[in-house]
């Protein structure tokens, strides 16, 4: 499929042609039915996408001000607004993967965007960038400049702002999963432009000035799966309170539909490729670059929060907000497909790598996790769901459950009902496992006493728990020492 797409593209003439991204058709069957509700959340329609003007801005790097290559900020003041990715530049399937590495890197959070005097102030402050993480060309993460038709306004990433994996002494690695940020690392944020002020300003233009709380709420509630410490968050009055919700996880982020209370683990997109369908719960469909465009669109603003009977918008918020142009949401979704996990430069001796190779083949871990890509792409059932035999991703529907913790895929907006079967490709700088990210890397997957309620998860916490068993996905665990052993490095070599 992905073929045929690359040769459409490349004999399409000089400029290449951009599909039709909010299409109608290619919408109605690409989300996958709540397993609860037996409906597919619903989406806005192709007119209601249109009709909202296309954003397309090219952003550019924030820098201390005193460590700025020299007439950076004149520079900036004279220019005009760039196209973020230019439809007219682009002739060949490389051409949309640079564009969209680029705009994966600069796309921004278009409702946090502000030219209030007294920010940009702030950022033309070094104080505020005191002892912050600069990287090799001494630019600053998560801020942005947009020139914009009203001047150089002050935004802040959006992709790269999670999708982001820390290296010392190299620049991060985007699109990579997001983990710890070594302590030895000096603070990646500037202590001047925090965060939560950019989030806080494009959640009350996004739902129209609404108390913090109550549009928190809205983001995540899921009426048919009532959860009292989900309704609590209307309580919220700052967006400051939401930071005990990340319970000091660094490799989970509470995702709008889903919960603080059911982990999702920030992906590693080095590996999308080897996928069916998006998200740990497979929740979309990935048919190819179109669909990961979609998603782009879904999770940027385009999402009306609808569920069978459940609105959980009022009128007036549900819209949408803006769109970015279809060449942007493109070229994004050509250069993820593109990507390939790193290979390991420190694999163990090729007898050990084929010893395991051997264990991973008499435990029946391929069956699932199919070689070349480690996935057979089927979506397992969840503990204590049946998918009805009319299901319409029924030929993808695996009847077996690992039985991990059912929370996200039964009780969630996410709640499919699945979860996908991950390729196991890139396992050995992945820094957290399953789909909530409770257990970090190889070792503790493998170790029984993970099993205990006194177990400690060394991945994500639950607010408000701190020890409790990390059940489900048993394999391999009754490996003596020296065949985990060798299963561990095959599975570090992949
Ligand atoms: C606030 C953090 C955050 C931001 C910002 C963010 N993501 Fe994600 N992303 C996540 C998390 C968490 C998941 C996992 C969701 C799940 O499994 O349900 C995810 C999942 C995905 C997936 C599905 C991956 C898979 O393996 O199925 C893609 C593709 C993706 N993100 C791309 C993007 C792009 C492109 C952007 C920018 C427009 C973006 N994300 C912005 C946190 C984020
Ligand atoms: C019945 C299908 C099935 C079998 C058999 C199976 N797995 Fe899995 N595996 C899964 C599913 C599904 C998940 C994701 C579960 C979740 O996220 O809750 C998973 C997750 C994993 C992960 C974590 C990957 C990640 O990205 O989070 C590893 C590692 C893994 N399996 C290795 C193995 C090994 C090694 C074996 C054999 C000893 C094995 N699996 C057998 C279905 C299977």
């Amino acid at each position: 499929m992905l073929r045929i797409l690359c040769a459409i593209v490349l004999f399409a003439g000089p400029q290449a042609q951009v599909p039709r991204i909010w299409d109608d058709a290619r919408l109605a069957d690409w989300a996958t039915p709540l397993a609860t509700l037996n409906v597919r959340p619903a989406n806005f329609t192709s007119e209601e996408y249109y009709r909202v003007p296309a954003d397309n801005l090219r952003t550019y790097p924030v820098y201390p001000p005193d460590r700025e290559p020299p007439g950076y900020w004149e520079w900036l003041q004279a220019q005009k607004p760039q196209p973020l990715v230019d439809a007219a530049q682009i002739q060949t399937n490389d051409d949309w993967v640079a564009a969209g590495k680029r705009a994966f890197i600069e796309l921004d959070s278009v409702l946090a965007r502000t030219n209030d005097p007294a920010t940009i102030a702030r950022a033309r402050d070094p104080e505020s960038f005191k002892g912050v993480y600069t990287l090799a060309d001494g630019s600053v993460l998560d801020p942005r400049w947009v020139v914009t038709e009203q001047g150089v306004m002050l935004t802040m990433s959006d992709c790269s702002n999670c999708h982001m994996r820390a290296r010392p002494g190299a620049d991060p690695l985007f699109a990579g999963p997001l983990a710890s940020w070594p302590a030895e690392m000096p603070q990646p944020r500037p202590s001047g432009l925090p965060v939560f002020e950019f989030f806080g300003r494009a959640f009350s233009r996004l739902f129209l000035d609404e108390p913090f709380g109550m549009a928190f709420w809205r983001t995540m509630a899921a009426p048919w799966a009532q959860d009292e410490r989900i309704d609590l968050l209307r309580d919220m009055t700052d967006v400051r309170q939401i930071g005990p919700l990340f319970g000091g996880n660094t490799g989970t982020v509470p995702r709008t539909n889903g919960s603080p209370f059911h982990g999702t683990k920030v992906p590693d997109l080095h590996v999308l490729r080897y996928n069916k369908y998006l998200d740990s719960t497979g929740t979309h469909r990935l048919r190819g670059p179109e669909d990961v465009a979609r998603y782009v669109a879904l999770i940027t603003g385009a999402d009306p929060m609808e569920f069978g009977p459940h609105q959980m918008l009022t009128p007036e918020q549900r819209r949408v907000p803006y769109r970015f142009a279809d060449e942007v949401l493109y070229a994004i979704g050509m250069y993820l497909l593109g990507l390939e996990p790193p290979a390991n430069p420190d694999t163990a001796p090729q007898n050990v790598v084929s010893a395991g190779e051997r264990v991973f083949v008499e435990q029946g871990c391929g069956g699932c996790h199919a070689p070349p890509d480690y996935t057979n792409g089927r979506l397992t059932v969840a503990e204590g769901y049946e998918a009805p035999p009319d299901h319409p991703n029924r030929d993808d529907v695996s009847g077996i459950s690992v039985g991990t913790d059912p929370g996200l895929a039964l009780r969630t907006r996410k709640g499919t009902g699945f979860y996908k079967v991950p390729s196991l490709r890139g396992l050995w700088y992945r820094p957290f496992l399953l789909h909530d990210g409770s257990v970090a890397g190889l070792d503790e997957l493998f170790d029984r006493e993970r099993l205990s309620p006194e177990h400690l998860p060394g991945g994500w916490k639950e607010p408000g728990t701190e020890r409790r068993a990390v059940t489900g996905h048993r394999y391999g665990m009754d490996l003596n020492g020296e065949d985990l052993e060798s299963l561990l490095a095959f599975l570090r070599s992949l």
